[in-house]
């Protein structure tokens, strides 16, 4: 079924929708995105995303297309349009196009598409089922806090996950986890610590991250940010990985061995359920 997309002011069937082959997101991934969870036809705690989209337009200094009240009208409207009740709303954008050249222009025009996708099933069945997960390399650049589109180390990493026979990867650099390839990674200790990676530039500065650690002393957990090694996760009682479209989903396994009795755990489930009405609660 076609959706109705929406392209720098446009409207538009999918297959009617262009953007340039010189757009300097295409050529040089130049570009940065945020994906916000629909849920009842609504956004979950979309200002966040907004204002990490505003920090990494700063980061990057590419001007902003829009006012982000602009641009959260056209999320809504493109949720209309398309009549989504469940799903995501993926917008990206770009510092816009002109002939190749390394050095951009100080006055090119940014470029701004949006686009939803439903929710599938696969989504929940991963909460009762749990993830296996193995161990990469991480090979991504160095300013992992902006949220760029320069997917390809993440995406191969993924790929090889599949391709050994788990589900996704934890990318690891200089002996300790910095997180999933589209998701930040947690482990919880035998003594009832949750343990996350601080922020920096290694990771991405999750919005999901941000409320499961305001909600975990709900969850009878103590928060510890602090790096992590591969040998603690398989020591672990828990795992689980966050993100806006997985919310807070277990692993069960990482690199081959069992975390825990190899099922999802109870504070990892219960840190769902409170994650879940934290999120009910954000929509606008
Ligand atoms: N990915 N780390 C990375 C590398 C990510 O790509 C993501 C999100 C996260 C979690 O961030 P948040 O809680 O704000 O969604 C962490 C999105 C969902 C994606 O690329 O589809």
């Amino acid at each position: 079924m076609s959706r109705i997309v929406y392209v720098n002011g446009e409207f538009l069937p999918e297959e009617d929708a262009k953007i340039s082959i010189f757009d300097r997101g295409f050529l040089f991934a130049d570009g940065v995105y945020e994906v916000s969870t629909i849920l009842d036809g609504k956004l979950v705690d979309n200002a966040a995303h907004l204002a990490r989209l505003q920090r990494s337009l700063g980061e990057l200094a590419i001007p902003a297309p829009c006012s982000m009240e602009e641009i959260e009208r056209i999320q809504h409207e493109l949720i209309q349009r398309n009549a989504i009740s469940a799903g995501s709303i993926y917008l990206q954008v770009t510092r816009g196009a002109e002939d190749r050249n390394f050095l951009w222009s100080e006055d090119l025009k940014p470029s701004l598409i949006m686009f939803t996708q439903t929710r599938g099933a696969k989504m929940d069945k991963v909460a009762d089922v749990g993830l296996d997960v193995i161990s990469r390399p991480d090979i991504r650049w160095q300013r992992r806090d902006i949220k760029t589109v320069a997917l390809l180390p993440a995406s191969m990493a993924k790929r090889e996950a599949v391709a050994a026979g788990a589900n996704d990867a934890w990318m690891v650099e200089d002996g300790f986890v910095t997180e999933g390839t589209s998701n930040n990674a947690y482990i919880i200790t035998r003594d009832g610590k949750l343990i996350t990676r601080a922020l920096s530039n290694k990771i991405l500065h999750g919005i999901t991250r941000k409320a499961v650690l305001a909600l975990a002393e709900e969850a009878g957990l103590a928060v510890e940010e602090r790096s992590f090694t591969p040998d603690e996760v398989k020591n672990a009682a828990e795992a689980f990985v966050t993100s806006a479209t997985m919310f807070v989903a277990p692993v069960v396994s990482f690199d081959g061995a069992k975390i825990g009795d190899g099922k999802p755990g109870p504070h990892t489930r219960r840190l769902r359920d409170l994650y879940i009405a934290f999120a009910k609660n954000s929509l606008s």
